[in-house]
């Protein structure tokens, strides 16, 4: 009847930028994230049959709108599944800032499909909640095995993500703005496809740019995995900046570091950017680089630097969350134990 999870976020090697399906949420093209070791999100799912609608709380807040119709559409999918009717009440904490283009979505979905399939009793194994978490939020269908995630183009069944090999990695995130982004990925990615002339182009390429990432994991090559996905997220932020009517994610403070990054690696230090639906830039670079990373990128933003992070799993009683705690934690800065 009540079920807590925990899923951290991912950040996209090669981005996931169009859909060939939206009732599924199936991607145009296949892509490849690292899901990060720091700003969990858990979720709580505690069945209310007495109630004649879910209710969500994120960080405190009772939410309406947008966020409440998209958790209940997700819980909609695992009550057909799991023959039931009732309401369910969902209480949630990001420890990341919410919509601002850190993949607050992608740990947040991921969370809420394995809290609310164990919540309504459905047995899914990684690639079912993978495949659930999809339909809630794209990007979340690569938080449910965590690590490196291939994530397959492919119709409902198969579309899912699988954690592959690949090298060891940083990723050393500059937070260049918290505020909630004011265009939402779902918007720019259905207007990108709408309107930007580059977006076959985008979908053609990352197809064949996905092939060379996976390769690149597969034979460890660092620098080979660091320039795609420089590429790769440098074309994304093209084909969007060029709808109708145009967005532009990226802000002075992002190209700056985009700069800095660049300069890095002209002094002999190798770091790659990247960047979401929003102003902050990722550099990607080995572990032991990362320390110099962020010192460069400090000047600029505030950084926090991510290691590789887990799948999404069930917290136990015992590590049931004091939700205080993590309120408390989370305006802090730490992250919750
Ligand atoms: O999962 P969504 O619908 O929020 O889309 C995420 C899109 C990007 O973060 C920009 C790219 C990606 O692959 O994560």
């Amino acid at each position: 009847m009540t079920a807590t999870a925990r899923a951290h976020p991912n950040i996209a090697l090669v981005k996931y930028w169009g859909k060939s399906d939206t009732g599924f949420n199936l991607p145009a093209t296949g892509s490849l994230s690292m899901t990060l070791d720091v700003f969990p999100t858990t979720t709580t799912v505690t069945l209310a049959p007495e109630r004649d609608a879910d209710v969500f709380t994120l960080d405190g807040v009772v939410r309406t709108g947008i966020p409440a119709t998209r958790v209940t559409r997700l819980l909609d999918v695992v009550r057909a599944a799991a023959g039931s009717t009732a309401a369910a009440v969902v209480t949630s904490h990001n420890t990341v800032p919410s919509a601002a283009g850190l993949a607050s979505s992608a740990s947040g979905f991921a969370a809420l499909a394995a809290a609310a399939a164990a919540a309504y009793g459905l047995d899914l194994d990684e690639r079912g909640l993978s495949r659930l978490a999809r339909r809630g939020s794209g990007s979340a269908a690569r938080s449910v095995p965590g690590g490196f995630a291939l994530w397959h183009a492919g119709d409902d069944e198969h579309s899912v993500a699988e954690r592959i090999a690949a090298p060891e990695l940083a990723m050393v995130i500059g937070i260049v703005d918290r505020a909630e982004k004011p265009v939402s990925s779902r918007e720019a990615m259905n207007r990108t496809a709408l309107t930007s002339p580059y977006y076959p182009a985008w979908v053609t390429s990352t197809a064949e740019t996905l092939e060379a990432a996976c390769e690149a994991c597969r034979d460890g090559d660092v620098t080979r995995l660091g320039r795609i996905a420089e590429t790769n997220a440098l074309r994304m932020h093209a084909a969007i900046q060029a709808c109708d009517p145009p967005i532009r994610y990226l802000t002075p403070a992002s190209v700056e570091l985009f700069d800095r990054i660049a300069r890095l690696r002209a002094d002999g230090v190798e770091a790659y950017g990247t960047a979401d639906a929003g102003p902050n830039v990722v550099a990607v670079c080995r572990p032991h680089d990362a320390a110099a990373v962020a010192a460069v990128l400090a000047d600029v933003t505030e950084v926090v630097v991510a290691g590789v992070g887990p799948g999404v799993r069930l917290l136990d009683d015992t590590e049931r969350i004091d939700t205080e705690r993590i309120d408390t934690e989370r305006l802090d800065g730490a992250e919750p134990a």
